[in-house]
């Protein structure tokens, strides 16, 4: 994919001048070195786990905190973003981002919370139409959530709870093996709930033939994006999904604990089958006031919501996603694939056998992987990770000997990218 000549400091050096992304770096603020610390920058490539601070959330935080100080409980309704509405604040651009309509998106709660909330609306196990289809390495809180619901339904886990699994000797799964799963669960499968990008090995699935399949057996289709929002291109209305969710502080670089997102497909909105958990915050607008006995929900997703939000969190996921808007998904994804195709190429050209790639190569015609390298170390990893430290590096390093790597394309260059690959070489 590369010329040989763009194995040098100076070929990443002329990516970085000519990406229309580079001017996104100086929006962020980078993480100091610790003084042990031989060299005097970060390299920062652990955007999969917490996205870096964009400097304009200091600017908004301030502004609320202004706010509060001089308007005490009127900031809801004064000040230059006024409280009462600010999670509206949020949700062209989050339409934006996972391609939902605007009354299908919202901003509430955190990851876990939401999909609790989805699984009580979309998880309607009958006698014989029970099993919840998930992947065998998904991220634990998805496995706990799952099968908590299934047990709170009088199901055993074991038996309701199925896991996806590569075949013997594979990290990723095939895509048929997949859609042949679903299949042989046939009318039994109540629900499909994966990650769109699974956190450990960075593979992605194909979501609109998952859904298509799903809805072939009549299941409910629900996905996880906390690796898929703001690193991959979502078409979730048009995909016809059921149900998402997404934390924002992963490559959305809201900070951490920020606020999550849920998207629920707007057939969904007025059926009164669904039954949903129900808070204020979910209750019609122009009566919520009123304090009416009785529930009269926003014809929305809107209406998923249970408390009024947290403002500061909103305000850096605001500040954050401000960034998105100017730099769009597109030109980021587009970035992310030449960035993290170039850090592959690198380690190939440079480290030999020593790291293997086990995240899905790239591929023009489909999504098989956004910003996240996963590489497997065949040589001990635990001292290249402890080299890291001296060097400046922040990655992640998962047991026994996986090394996650996220070039993010708003704030890593590529001469990033090429440093690390020269850190990774030295142990090769
Ligand atoms: C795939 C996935 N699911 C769930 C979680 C848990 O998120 P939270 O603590 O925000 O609920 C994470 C966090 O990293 C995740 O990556």
């Amino acid at each position: 994919m590369f010329e040989q000549n763009k194995n040098s400091i100076e070929a990443a050096k002329s990516f970085d001048t000519n990406c229309p992304l580079n001017k996104f770096r100086d929006e962020f603020e980078f993480p100091e070195v610790p003084e042990e610390c031989q060299e005097k920058d970060v390299l920062y490539f652990a955007g999969h786990s917490l996205g870096l601070m964009p400097k304009r959330v200091r600017t908004v935080m301030a502004d609320e905190l202004d706010a509060w100080g001089k308007y005490g409980v009127e900031g809801h309704f004064m000040g230059k973003k006024p409280w009462l509405p600010y999670h509206e604040n949020i949700t062209e651009s989050f339409s934006r981002l996972v391609g939902g309509k605007t009354t299908e998106v919202v901003a509430m709660n955190s990851l876990t919370v939401n999909l609790h909330l989805m699984l009580t609306s979309f998880y309607r196990p009958t006698k014989n139409k029970y099993k919840i289809l998930i992947e065998n390495n998904t991220f634990p809180s998805d496995q706990y959530a799952v099968d908590s619901q299934a047990r709170f339904h009088g199901y055993n886990p074991e038996e309701a709870v199925v896991e996806l699994k590569p075949r013997e000797g594979e990290m990723t799964v095939r895509q048929e093996d997949l859609l042949a799963q679903i299949d042989e669960l046939g009318d039994e499968l109540a629900l499909v709930m994966l990650g769109n990008c699974n956190y450990l090995s960075g593979q992605c699935f194909d979501m609109e033939a998952i859904t298509n399949k799903g809805h072939e057996h009549g299941a409910m289709v629900g996905f996880n994006l906390a690796h898929g929002a703001g690193n991959l291109l979502l078409d979730l209305h048009k995909w016809n999904v059921d149900f998402a969710v997404w934390c924002s502080y992963k490559y959305l670089n809201s900070g951490p604990g920020g606020m999550a997102g849920a998207f629920v497909h707007e057939k969904h909105h007025n059926d009164p089958t669904i039954p949903r958990y129900e808070g204020w915050w979910g209750n019609n607008k122009s009566n919520r006031f009123e304090m009416k006995r009785r529930f009269d929900p926003i014809a929305s997703v809107e209406a998923w919501q249970l408390s009024n939000p947290p403002i500061f969190q909103l305000a850096s996921l605001r500040a954050s996603m401000e960034i998105f808007d100017e730099a769009t998904m597109p030109a980021i994804r587009k970035k992310g694939d030449h960035l993290t195709s170039y850090l592959e190429w690198l380690l190939t050209e440079n480290c030999g056998s020593f790291v293997k790639v086990q995240t899905p190569a790239f591929r023009e015609d489909k999504q098989v992987r956004g910003s996240m390298l996963s590489i497997k170390m065949t040589k001990d990893p635990k001292q290249l990770v402890e080299s890291f430290k001296n060097k400046g590096v922040i990655c992640d390093f998962r047991e026994p000997d996986i090394l996650r790597i996220s070039p993010a394309p708003l704030y890593n260059s590529y001469e990033d990218v090429y440093r690390l690959v020269q850190i990774i070489k030295e142990f090769s």
